[in-house]
């Protein structure tokens, strides 16, 4: 029986198998520890809980696994998507960096949230290059602790990502090009305005922004844990745009659980696989043309660096997932699968869920990925409906 459509193109990454141990370089990228600092602090938000992890049982049954779980992140404070937890969290770690070297104490959250260093941050700026959710954080973090935005988009981000963004006081600026040419404009701006450059992507010379990011993103990996209540999955599915998402999870996990880990595999639209093409070379390499795709917080041609430190070893399997999956899964997921839970979920938040899906009805994956019957399968529904109209459109 077939859920959805869509095929998807595998590769087995033969770094993996050697890579039992998770090194002190890669602990000092993501782990546990560092975690509980963005755990405390983001638990002080106003309107932070905790989202929930759904058990697809109806699902599960009928592709023979044990168990399907989804986190869904469209409950993400009012941002719904995890990026509501890395941008702006790195906002918060840059403006107490930024009076500690201005020569004053470094403020607690609760000091940035309560506007007791208004006087300060307000002359601050902070910018960042986006697809739509990481910037949504950004400018939301931005509003909430007192300084000021600045973000750039690329041509293909909807109007309605746009005016989330402006409707947390943010200056939007649209550039004709891609994703990865909107980064080097806010860089270059940055540079020019004296900035601050918030970005969820690192590269050689620009590594603790996008570090803070991901320590954002690991409370809802925190949650995870307390949610499985002592179960652990066997197979993780994660969509990977600049793969500092995969990277995050695969960190947290990896130290979390050692050797006893679970099978870790990425999912990227076919035209912006950045990630399994790095897998295939052996090292982190680019994608080059249009990225288009319908997955727009996945079309990324360049690997975050610190992402590929984790991700090189880490991840175990790199996957496409072609586009005509996504529609019918989101369709399927409003609607609720049988007696399962309905969920909102957006372009960039089904592809992991897709491409396990796909693997699970196909004998071959079945074999290639190690999926029985005995399988346990976690996903992260990363966004809801971040651009409503184009939601609707796709679940009709
Ligand atoms: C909803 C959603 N899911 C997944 C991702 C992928 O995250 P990363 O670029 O860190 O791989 C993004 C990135 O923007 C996103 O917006």
């Amino acid at each position: 029986m077939s859920l959805i459509p869509g095929s998807v193109s595998h590769f087995s990454n033969p770094k993996a198998a050697a890579a039992n141990q998770y090194s002190q370089a890669q602990k000092d990228i993501i782990s546990v520890a560092s975690s509980d600092r963005a755990v405390a602090d983001i638990s002080l938000w106003p309107g932070y809980k905790a989202t929930d992890l759904n058990s697809f049982s109806a699902m599960a049954s009928d592709l023979n696994l044990a168990k399907v779980w989804y986190k869904d992140e469209a409950q993400r404070f009012d941002l719904k998507s995890f990026k509501a937890l890395g941008g702006a969290y790195a906002v918060a770690r840059q403006l107490q960096k930024a009076l500690v070297e201005k020569g004053l104490s470094e403020p607690s959250i609760s000091d940035l949230l309560e506007g007791k260093c208004a006087q300060d941050v307000k002359d601050l700026v902070v910018s960042c290059a986006t697809d739509g959710n990481h910037g949504r954080s950004v400018a939301w973090g931005a509003q909430m602790f007192g300084c000021g935005c600045v973000i750039y988009i690329h041509r293909d981000v909807s109007q309605g990502r746009q005016e989330a963004m402006q409707d947390f006081g943010a200056q939007v600026v649209r550039i004709t090009g891609n994703y990865d040419e909107s980064v080097k404009t806010a860089d270059r701006e940055a540079k020019a305005n004296n900035r601050i450059i918030v970005s969820d992507t690192s590269y050689p010379g620009y590594m603790e922004i996008p570090k803070d990011v991901a320590l954002g993103y690991t409370v809802m990996l925190a949650e995870i844990i307390e949610q499985l209540d002592d179960d652990k999955p066997t197979h993780v599915f994660i969509q990977g745009g600049v793969g500092g998402l995969a990277s995050a999870v695969c960190g947290y996990f990896w130290d979390h659980w050692g050797e006893a880990r679970p099978r870790f595999v990425i999912v990227e639209p076919e035209q912006a696989n950045c990630l399994q093409e790095s897998a295939k070379a052996g090292e982190a390499v680019a994608v080059t043309g249009d990225l288009e795709t319908l997955m727009a917080g996945l079309a990324c041609g360049e690997v975050s660096s610190l992402a590929w430190e984790i991700l090189a070893t880490g991840g175990d399997d790199f996957m496409t997932l072609s586009e005509d999956a996504v529609a019918p899964l989101m369709k399927m997921l409003a609607q609720g699968y049988k007696t399962d839970a309905a969920v909102e979920a957006g372009e960039s938040a089904v592809p992991g869920l897709a491409g396990a899906i796909v693997a699970a009805q196909s004998d071959e994956y079945r074999q290639t990925l190690g999926l029985t019957s005995e399988s346990k399968i976690l996903v992260i529904g990363t966004e809801g409906a971040t651009d409503p109209e184009l939601y609707q459109s796709l679940i009709k």
